[in-house]
């Protein structure tokens, strides 16, 4: 839906997910409540033939790609999806547990221009399963980091970060509940900020513009 403030035509986001999509759905909801003006879902792309989220996107009415990635190398496999993301003119791109890495041609071709989810206050606990190892560390703060994409896991400029206590009643289960929580709201706060086009990148810092 195209922001009726506005003159711009709306973001046309990419979705990539590999799993349940939990996030994709936080944001499409974001979307069709009004939370997030000015932004649209063009396409969401699964690698997993069975991804609850990838079916979720399709029950929604919404364009949705299949392109399995098992058994093919990482740069054929990311060709295609990136020519599926241009057939839909794609502007920013969501991984929202794309259990996949981008390959450097991929992240090149949308500079700045891709985000990432991920459930811990990074650079601490990179990689998978990162409420279990933050658990298990013994953190007594814990939570999520919505960031672009560079060429490393996990690891480019920061956007947004929400944290959470770690309760002494927690389990890995309740933690990671909690977490996921923080980033179905995370994720919308995130796409607002980039959409807004407000903000500058100095260095490794997400920095908002004065408006
Ligand atoms: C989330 O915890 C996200 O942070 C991580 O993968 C998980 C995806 O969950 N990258 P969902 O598919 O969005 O429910």
């Amino acid at each position: 839906m195209a922001n009726p403030h506005s003159d711009r035509p709306p973001l046309r986001l990419g979705i990539l997910l590999s799993g349940r999509g939990s996030n994709f759905l936080a944001i499409a909801e974001s979307i069709r409540c009004g939370r997030l003006a000015g932004v649209e879902i063009a396409i969401v792309i699964s690698n997993v033939a069975g991804a609850a989220g990838l079916a979720a996107g399709r029950d929604l009415g919404m364009a949705t790609a299949l392109h399995i990635s098992k058994g093919r190398s990482r740069d054929t496999h990311d060709a295609d999806v990136l020519a599926c993301l241009r057939e839909h003119r794609v502007d920013l791109i969501c991984l929202a547990g794309y259990m996949r890495l981008l390959s450097p041609a991929f992240v090149a071709a949308f500079p700045d221009r891709i985000l990432n989810i991920h459930p811990s206050l990074l650079p601490a606990f990179p990689g998978l399963e990162a409420q279990e190892q933050a658990f298990a560390y013994g953190v007594k703060i814990a939570g999520c980091t919505v960031h672009f994409v560079d060429d490393e896991l996990d690891h480019g400029a920061i956007i947004l970060q929400r944290a959470i206590p770690v309760l002494e009643s927690d389990d890995t289960h309740s933690l990671a509940e909690r977490i996921l929580a923080e980033e179905h709201i995370a994720y919308t706060e995130a796409v607002r900020m980039v959409a807004s086009g407000e903000y500058e990148i100095r260095g490794r810092r997400f920095v908002k513009r004065n408006t």
